[in-house]
């Protein structure tokens, strides 16, 4: 029996056959994304949109931090399932997606409870922790330029709570982690910041083959 199941095409569509369907604003807004120049493969795909949204409700987050918004699907799904009085912060430095996002939240009545950062995430982090100190987060998604994963990494652990979660996507990196010959900076950050996880006493974390592969870890330590 294979210990890991094989993702073909054919069962991908199976899984979204059997799943919860996308409403009509996310269906909408997958679209118009994949007419975009970044085009759908910048963008979480639906089971990690939802794995998403299940992880802030199981944790009852409602703080949640996202670095990398794009055209804010991630971010729609994460806002939907925030508690009432919940709040997401949300990073990103290009103007023209996140003008995209800002269009599609205000249509699905989230609008208020999401906060756009415009401007390079690692003074936006900085920033947050000048105002609000640290370990004031619940849930931290990273999804951005993968060059900075290690200090997105480094900042999420000191802003997130004992007991609060990081989810940080493409830790697979379409299979380049363990190709010997790709040593471009993109992969390297991605095999630094497992590397950093793996040997952080700060968090217990799982890597889920998922989609590019999605690292969990939960702060165990204050
Ligand atoms: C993979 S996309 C995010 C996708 C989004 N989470 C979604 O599922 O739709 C990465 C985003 O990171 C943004 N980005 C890249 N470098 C950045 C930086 N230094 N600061 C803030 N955002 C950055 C890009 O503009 C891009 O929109």
């Amino acid at each position: 029996m294979a210990s890991q199941i094989v993702a073909t095409e054919e069962l991908l569509a199976y899984v979204e056959d059997v799943s919860h369907p996308e409403d009509e604003v996310l269906t909408e807004l997958r679209t118009l994304t994949a007419e975009l120049p970044g085009g759908a493969a910048m963008q979480v795909m639906p089971a990690e949109a939802r794995l998403l949204a299940m992880l802030v409700r199981l944790t009852g987050a409602s703080t949640v931090l996202e670095i990398g918004t794009y055209t804010g699907y991630s971010t729609l799904c994460m806002a939907r399932a925030l508690p009432e009085g919940g709040r997401l912060i949300t990073c990103d430095i290009d103007k023209r997606s996140t003008r995209i996002a800002a269009e599609f939240w205000q249509r699905a009545g989230v609008a208020d409870r999401i906060d756009l950062r415009l401007g390079d995430a690692h003074e936006t982090l900085d920033r947050l922790r000048a105002e609000h100190g640290a370990a004031v987060v619940d849930l931290v998604f990273i999804d951005a330029d993968k060059k900075s994963y290690p200090a997105y990494y480094e900042k999420a652990v000191d802003l997130v709570r004992p007991g609060g979660l990081i989810v940080i996507d493409n830790t697979l990196f379409f299979g380049r982690v363990i190709d010997p010959t790709a040593d471009d900076p993109d992969t390297v950050a991605i095999r630094d910041v497992n590397e950093l996880i793996r040997t952080d006493r700060r968090v217990e974390a799982c890597v889920l083959p998922l989609a590019d592969g999605v690292t969990l870890a939960r702060r165990t330590s204050g």
